[in-house]
Formats: C-alpha cells, sequence, structure tokens
C-alpha cells in the first residue's frame, strides 16, 4: 500500500508530519456489506501534508524514514494515544436556529411559527448574524464538523455574515439564503423579485470564492408560491454546478399542506421534480415518508438526501428508513438539522441513527455511521474527488478524537476487542468532549483547552 519512496518527496515541500492512529474509508460503497473491506486502520501511523493537502498517510517508521531523507525540519504533532479522522460532513443544518436549539412540546409546523420564524426574523440585524456566525462555526469545529451544507435566513446579509467567517478559516462550506414569500410572518418573507435579486447577488459575490459554494435554498413547499419556484428554477438554470438545499416529506400534516397547495402535482416531491429543482448536488432533508416512486426519482436524478435522526425524534416527524436508501442507491449524508436537531455532534448524530435503524430492524453498523458521516456525505454533496478519507491529494480537514474522554468512555474501551467495537462506544457514548482538535485547511482551528476527563 505503501512505497518506499513516498512521491512526495520530488513534488511538494512537507508543511507538517501528523502521527497517531488513522480510520478512514477508502472507497465509495454501492452496499453496507462492502464497507468494511474498504475501511482502513493505522495504528501508530504518520501522515504528511503539504499545507493543506494530505500527501502521504502511512506507517509510522515508513514516515520517519521519508522526514529523515528530506533536507529541511519538518514541524511533528504526536498524537499518539489518539484516533484521527476525516472531518465531518454535516449536510443539513440551519446556523439561524443555534439559539433556539431543544424548543420545547411541537411538531414540524407548529415549531416553525412558535420558535424558528421568530429566532430567524433576528438575522435582519447584520451585527447579530455577525456574532451568531462566529458562534455556529466554533459549535461545527468543536465537534469535528468540517464541512456542512447550511441554511441561513430569508436575509441576505446572514449569508454574507456566515461565509465572511468561513472564508477567514478556510473552510469548505456551503450554503444559501432562504427563499420564502408565503406562509410565514411579514418579517421572514420576501417577493419572489427580491428573492431572486438578493440570491444572484449573493451568487456573484460567494460561489466558488476560496472554498465556498452556494445553495440554491427555498425552504420547502409550502413557503413557496409557483412564482418563487420558477425563479428558483431560472437561477439553477443559469448556473449549472450549484448546489440546491430543501426540506421533503419530514411530517405527515406537511405533506397534506403541500397536497393541498399543489393540488395538480402527484406529490411533494413532484412540485420540486417540475421546477427542475432535482439532480445532481440537490439535497433533500428528511424524505421520512417517500414512495416508491420518490426514490426512484431522487435516484433517477441523482438527487441526494440528508438523514437527520435528532430532529426526525425530537420533532416526532417519524424514522427515515436507511435500508430503502441502499436498496434504492440514493446519496445519503448525515444531517444535525440544529435547531430541530438536539446536537452539533456528528458522534451523537450517529448514535441516534442507530437507534432509528433498531426501531425498523436495521443493524447500522459503527463502519457504516462512520461512513456516512464522511465520505458517503462527501459523496452526497459531490465532493468525495476533495473530502471523504486521508487519499494522497484531497483536502487536509481532520478531526482528533480522544476515544478515552470520560472515565466511563475510558471503562468501556477498556472492555472492547475490535476497531468495530471502540468505534461503536464512541458514537454510543461520544460527543463535543471527544474532541481533542480539528485541523481544517492543515491548520488547528480548534484545540479542547482543558481536559474533561472525570
Ligand atoms: N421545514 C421547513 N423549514 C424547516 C426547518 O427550519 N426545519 C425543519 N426541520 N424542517 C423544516
Ligand atoms: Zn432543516
Amino acid at each position: 500500500m505503501t512505497s518506499k519512496t513516498p512521491p512526495f518527496t520530488a513534488t511538494k515541500p512537507v508543511t507538517r508530519a501528523l502521527r497517531g492512529n488513522f480510520f478512514d474509508i477508502k472507497g465509495v460503497a454501492s452496499a453496507p456489506e462492502e464497507i468494511e473491506s474498504q475501511a482502513r486502520y493505522i495504528e501508530d501511523g504518520m501522515m504528511l501534508l503539504s499545507g493543506g493537502e494530505i500527501l502521504w498517510l502511512g506507517s509510522r517508521e515508513e514516515g520517519e524514514r521519508a522526514l529523515m531523507n528530506l533536507s529541511y525540519p519538518v514541524p511533528l504533532d504526536d498524537y499518539r494515544d489518539k484516533l484521527l479522522v476525516p472531518g465531518f460532513i454535516d449536510t443539513h443544518i440551519h446556523y439561524p436556529q443555534t439559539e433556539m436549539i431543544g424548543a420545547y412540546g411541537e411538531q414540524l409546523l407548529e415549531w416553525l411559527n412558535n420558535y424558528t420564524f421568530p429566532a430567524e426574523a433576528q438575522y435582519h440585524d447584520l451585527d447579530y448574524a455577525n456574532k451568531m456566525s462566529k458562534f455556529f462555526i466554533n459549535q461545527l469545529l468543536n465537534n469535528g464538523t468540517t464541512t456542512a451544507l447550511v441554511f441561513g435566513t430569508v436575509h441576505p446579509q446572514s449569508v454574507d455574515a456566515l461565509f465572511t467567517v468561513a472564508a477567514a478559516l478556510n473552510m469548505r462550506l456551503i450554503a444559501g439564503k432562504v427563499m420564502m414569500d408565503q406562509n410565514a410572518p411579514e418579517e421572514v418573507l420576501e417577493t419572489p423579485e427580491e428573492s431572486e435579486r438578493d440570491t444572484r447577488t449573493l451568487i456573484d459575490r460567494w460561489h466558488n470564492h476560496k472554498r465556498l459554494s452556494y445553495a440554491l435554498t427555498p425552504r420547502f413547499v409550502p413557503t413557496s408560491s409557483p412564482a418563487l419556484l420558477e425563479k428558483v428554477r431560472l437561477l439553477k438554470q443559469q448556473h449549472p454546478d450549484i448546489y440546491l438545499q430543501t426540506h421533503l416529506s419530514e411530517n405527515v400534516d406537511e405533506i397534506s399542506w403541500v397536497k393541498a397547495l399543489y393540488p395538480e402535482h402527484k406529490g411533494y416531491l413532484d412540485v420540486y421534480h417540475d421546477y427542475e429543482l432535482t439532480g445532481a448536488r440537490c439535497v433533500f432533508a428528511h424524505c421520512v415518508h417517500i414512495h416508491e416512486q420518490e426514490w426512484d426519482c431522487l435516484r433517477d436524478t441523482d438527487s441526494s438526501i440528508a438523514f437527520c435522526p435528532t430532529s426526525n425524534l425530537f420533532l416526532g416527524s417519524g424514522l427515515f428508513d436507511i435500508g430503502t436508501s441502499w436498496q434504492k442507491q440514493v446519496r445519503l449524508g448525515m444531517g444535525t438539522d440544529v435547531g430541530a436537531g438536539t446536537s452539533f455532534s456528528m458522534l451523537q448524530t450517529l448514535g441516534e441513527a442507530y437507534k432509528v435503524g433498531q426501531l425498523q430492524k436495521y443493524r447500522l453498523s459503527a463502519f457504516e455511521a462512520f461512513y456516512h458521516a464522511t465520505l458517503g456525505g462527501a459523496r452526497s454533496l459531490h465532493l468525495d474527488e476533495k473530502l471523504g478519507n486521508f487519499e494522497a491529494g484531497k483536502e487536509a480537514d481532520i478531526v482528533v478524537l480522544d476515544p478515552n474522554a470520560t472515565a466511563l468512555q475510558q471503562l468501556r474501551a477498556g472492555n472492547c476487542k475490535t476497531l468495530a467495537e471502540k468505534l461503536f462506544v464512541l458514537m454510543t457514548l461520544g460527543d463535543d468532549r471527544n474532541v481533542f482538535q480539528t485541523i481544517v485547511d492543515g491548520k488547528v482551528v480548534y484545540s479542547r483547552t482543558e481536559s474533561v476527563r472525570a
């Protein structure tokens, strides 16, 4: 697997070496059974970086030999009791819901009216949006999430604020301003013309700037008039490499409402499809209650799903069918869906995904769970050429996990015999306490400041 003369010696300078235990999934899978054979674990390994690029990963001995052959010194970070995995990818999250996470007592439509729209209305204020953007990005990084597909609010300044913070860190982030022109309070509505104008300005300013990409963000069908959906269609046609993010079939009352609003359409997805809002880089959150033809349409159009277990449980929306997503070969990533989701932690999100599986007799292995949070997520965003594992040439976004962050984890890990068990315990008991450092673009952007061991 590793060569005697690592290729980096001839090409780019080595700027940093990382020593530690490395885990990733080497290749894309078309069935869950394939994932374990793609899993790579290198105990006491070494990774060499050139700035924000992964140059090489292999054994410590080989890495040290390569470093000795260089004519210049290379700083070495020693993570020998830590587990390094590819940065987590969150494929569905709302940054302007951070301050209302964990709001009590409602299912989707009441939750939106009672909590979400009032919270989002505050983002007309750029100072507030700036403050919350910093808070939000810090939460991602504290949890080891290095890439996310993010909803802003209807206010374009919400997205300016978020992209400004992400650009300063050179994060790979995708975001967009919400587009909505009906069925919500005045403060969070716009006209289709305003929506088009403001979206266009943001695309020009941010799409493909540094590592940032823009996502057209019609909130969901109930807040979209036909005129607004026409605007989204036009923008998508004019920007073929753009992303699109929205919600689909999360809640049964939502679905009935869509039927009443768009009676001439065959179903919920058919509304998006009819406006040509399906396809590669279109990411549909939830898809809890979708039908056979809708699964087929998602696959045939190469659309993606964001599975958001903590949100689906918290709002009582229902159970996403992981098994069918494999059978139907639909691209799938994990989403925290904060603030309907109850945690920024991808580890906790995977733990809840396991329980969603259990309730349907689907056994989600740790290998599969980590796949969805890394390479699978990257694939769902069409970023697997750049992110998702430690292949040479990929971007150096890495999370350094401390598997023994608490006394309980230490005790439990001591009883684990296999890697699969250790990873499973991490996703069952783990959270932000397990994130020792987060590396973005080859630089440490978050360090746990104090030991949280009990
Ligand atoms: N559907 C429309 N808007 C939202 C939202 O903000 N959160 C969730 N979970 N579902 C939605
Ligand atoms: Zn959402």
